[in-house]
């Protein structure tokens, strides 16, 4: 377009040369600024390829499709929204936001260790039955797995939290030996940073997106090594010793097969309060206080105590997260049913 506009008009600018020559060193300072920012970024600050309303023309009842099927879900099973969040965040650092953890072949991605307690699904195939309904084989998996996750979690502010990019198109690839890149609770503080930033997010992102453990509970299994060394008691420093107590009575040995809540104070609110968790001794992972053992991860953990602020960080780190590794353009496929790759 520009380079059209540059060629119709060469004789206006022969004859302006101050105002062509000033237009040109803005268009270089905006490009240059732009690259600047995005080196200094990182890469998922850029667009990889997707756009808000991708779906406008093609399937512009994409928006309401999911949302009246994810409301619905959300309003008969409170536990929805926590499992739509983690289902998408474990296909975003798998092989980038590609749906990947939906689909069904022997040895995938969901027969994992960190995906067994991971759920969700049927929600997906709901909403993927309607939108083909609608609009056959246009709208992505990975895309309805970024929107419910959304809409999930907005349930409770019955207005979108975040905007969601669409765009992306699914993968035909799915392994359980690819899941080592979803981060261990027990990696400690320098283990869960790499692998966001093998996934290209940073440091306000692992901070931001940890909120998410506002909401949903964990196994017993993945508390127990900080409450107990085989059967005797042995309490990790990094835990508050009254809510340590409140763990062991939800979790009494370290074979406790049960659950808790990953926040012991408002479980069912996406809310702020997570932060105020960690700040007290009171995150249920260890890798929620890891967060605490950082100077500067534990200062951005004292801002996200605002509600706001928190909203803001998490906003911006979830569109950050959605653009992880994305197949775009003619990449990958649109599957026509989730759990499986198109047969032709
Ligand atoms: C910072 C690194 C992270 C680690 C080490 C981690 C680890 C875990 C673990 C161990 C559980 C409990 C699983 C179980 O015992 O069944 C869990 C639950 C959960 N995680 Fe994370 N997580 C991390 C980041 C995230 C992110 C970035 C999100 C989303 C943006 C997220 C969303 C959730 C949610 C919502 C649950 C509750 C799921 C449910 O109730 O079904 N987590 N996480």
């Amino acid at each position: 377009m520009v380079g059209r506009q540059q060629a119709a008009g060469g004789s206006r600018w022969r004859g302006d040369g101050g105002a062509a020559a000033a237009w040109w060193w803005w268009w270089v300072a905006v490009v240059l600024g732009h690259l600047v920012a995005s080196a200094r970024a990182g890469l998922l600050e850029t667009n990889p390829g997707l756009a808000y309303n991708f779906y406008q023309k093609s399937c512009p009842s994409v928006d309401s499709i999911v949302r009246s099927v994810t409301w619905a879900q959300v309003a008969a099973n409170s536990t929805l929204p926590a499992r739509l969040l983690r289902l998408h965040f474990h296909d975003c650092f798998v092989k980038g936001c590609d749906a990947s953890i939906l689909l069904d072949n022997a040895q995938s991605e969901k027969t994992a260790g960190p995906n067994l307690s991971v759920g969700g699904y049927e929600v997906i195939d709901a909403i993927k039955a309607q939108l083909e309904q609608a609009c056959p084989g246009v709208v992505s998996c990975a895309d309805i797995l970024a929107l419910a996750a959304r809409d999930a979690v907005s349930y409770q502010f019955k207005a979108s939290l975040w905007q969601v990019e669409t765009g992306r198109r699914d993968g035909t690839v799915s392994l359980a030996s690819n899941t080592g890149a979803l981060p261990s609770p027990f990696a400690g503080f320098a283990g869960i940073l790499q692998s966001f930033q093998n996934r290209g997010l940073n440091l306000t992102d692992l901070v931001a997106l940890s909120g998410a453990h506002t909401i949903g509970v964990a196994s017993c299994s993945s508390v127990t090594p900080r409450l107990y060394q085989g059967n005797a008691t042995n309490v990790d420093p990094l835990l508050d010793a009254a809510y340590a107590k409140t763990l062991m009575s939800s979790c009494p040995s370290s074979s406790s097969s049960g659950t808790v809540n990953l926040d012991g104070g408002t479980a069912a609110k996406f809310d702020s309060r997570y932060f105020t968790n960690v700040l007290n001794k009171q995150g249920t992972l260890a890798s929620d206080a890891a967060l605490t053992q950082n100077a500067a991860a534990a200062q951005m953990v004292q801002d996200l105590t605002n509600p706001i602020k928190f909203y803001a960080a998490f906003s911006m780190s979830m569109k950050k997260m959605g653009r992880v590794e994305v197949l775009t353009g003619t990449s990958g496929q649109i599957r026509k049913q989730c759990r499986q790759v198109n047969s032709s």
